[in-house]
């Protein structure tokens, strides 16, 4: 206990509550027992938050707040009283014609926009930000040999030429907030998944989980971009959240990823595992360089992974019974 933030459950924010990893940690939440204010930017859409309320001790323990990155000050009421933080907002998606209104700007504006709330907050204890391991990985200058870790940094340059505002808009984001959180005193702490796999709490897919879909039926497109990547469960990402904001001496930034594997390496992981499935046999390779992760900094905090097996087994368990594929 003396290695936990005391009080350990009181009132806590997740911001773009509904969204697919930030309902898995409400959820975990909720049945830690904490007090839940989650952001959306739609509360009487309820269709899209009926996931939400279907959580045990959601009627006794949850609110949600709208807010929208966009809008300065829109955090300020959920926020306010919060022990804890855990900002999850962020566009994730493809942007079509202008990256830097669709993506860049919710991204790090709207981080910065989330934290000038945290800091009117005289109860605030701990911020745990949401990043990506996109930005540890995403340069062309390391060492093959030396898995990646925390102390590693996407170039912006190199996103920039090769136009990957995804992760240009995390890393800008994630830059800002430990500039901010330096600046101003706040206790900030991220977390860095890797591809998130595991099963939508939603029924409405976000990006992420329609990829999987998308592979699970056969297509190619957008897992041929992968290349090597690593990949998490769901409720690792979501206990792993947990984890740093409670665990007293946890600090900096927190690598969060089981395995990384090459595609070609996955698919055929998959199609072994799932023959019933139309898995692609091969994908056309890319010229991407080999890289680990270094994730001894969560472990060393008792944390252990699920692995790849156990992701894609809760994951196309749900599909099935959400009626995105036939039985297997
Ligand atoms: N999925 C992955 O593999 C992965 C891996 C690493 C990191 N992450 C990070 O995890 C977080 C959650 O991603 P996800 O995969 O769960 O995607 P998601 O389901 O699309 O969730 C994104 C959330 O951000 C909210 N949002 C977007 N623009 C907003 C705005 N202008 N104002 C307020 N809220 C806004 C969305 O709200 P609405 O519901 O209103 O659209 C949604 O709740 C993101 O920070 C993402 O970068 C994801």
């Amino acid at each position: 206990m003396d290695k936990m933030i005391e009080p350990k459950l009181g009132k806590v924010c997740v911001t773009g509550a509904s969204g697919f990893l930030a309902s898995w940690l409400v959820k975990r939440l909720l049945l830690s027992g904490y007090h839940v204010i989650g952001t959306v930017r739609d509360p009487g859409n309820e269709k899209k938050l009926a996931h939400l309320w279907r959580l045990e001790g959601a009627n006794e323990r949850l609110q949600l707040v709208k807010a929208d990155l966009k809008e300065e000050g829109s955090f300020d009421k959920a926020i306010m009283g919060c022990h804890g933080v855990f900002h999850t907002a962020s566009p994730v998606l493809k942007p079509t014609s202008d990256p830097k209104e669709e993506i860049l700007g919710p991204a790090m504006e709207g981080t910065l926009n989330v934290l000038r709330s945290c800091k009117k907050n005289p109860y605030l204890r701990r911020v745990v930000l949401t990043s990506s391991s996109s930005t540890v990985r995403v340069r062309d200058d390391f060492d093959p040999n030396m898995p990646l870790d925390e102390s590693s940094w996407s170039s912006m340059e190199l996103c920039e030429r090769l136009q990957i505002w995804y992760v240009l808009s995390k890393t800008l984001a994630e830059k800002a907030a430990w500039e901010f959180c330096n600046k101003n005193g706040i206790d900030l702490v991220t977390v860095l998944p890797s591809f998130v796999i595991g099963p939508s709490l939603s029924p409405e897919l976000c990006s992420t989980a329609s990829d999987v879909l998308g592979l699970l039926k056969g297509e190619t497109e957008k897992f041929k971009w992968h290349g090597r990547m690593g990949y998490v469960h769901i409720d690792d990402v979501a206990a792993c959240h947990i984890l740093v904001y409670e665990h007293k001496t946890a600090h900096g930034r927190f690598l969060c990823s089981s395995t990384v594997l090459d595609n070609n390496e996955l698919a055929s992981f998959l199609s072994a595992k799932y023959p019933s499935l139309p898995i692609p046999k091969r994908f056309e390779q890319q010229d991407r360089p080999y890289y680990e992760f270094n994730t001894s900094k969560l472990k060393n905090l008792g944390f252990e992974f699920k692995t790849i097996d156990d992701m894609f087994k809760d994951c196309i368990a749900s599909l099935v019974e959400q009626g995105y594929l036939s039985s297997i």
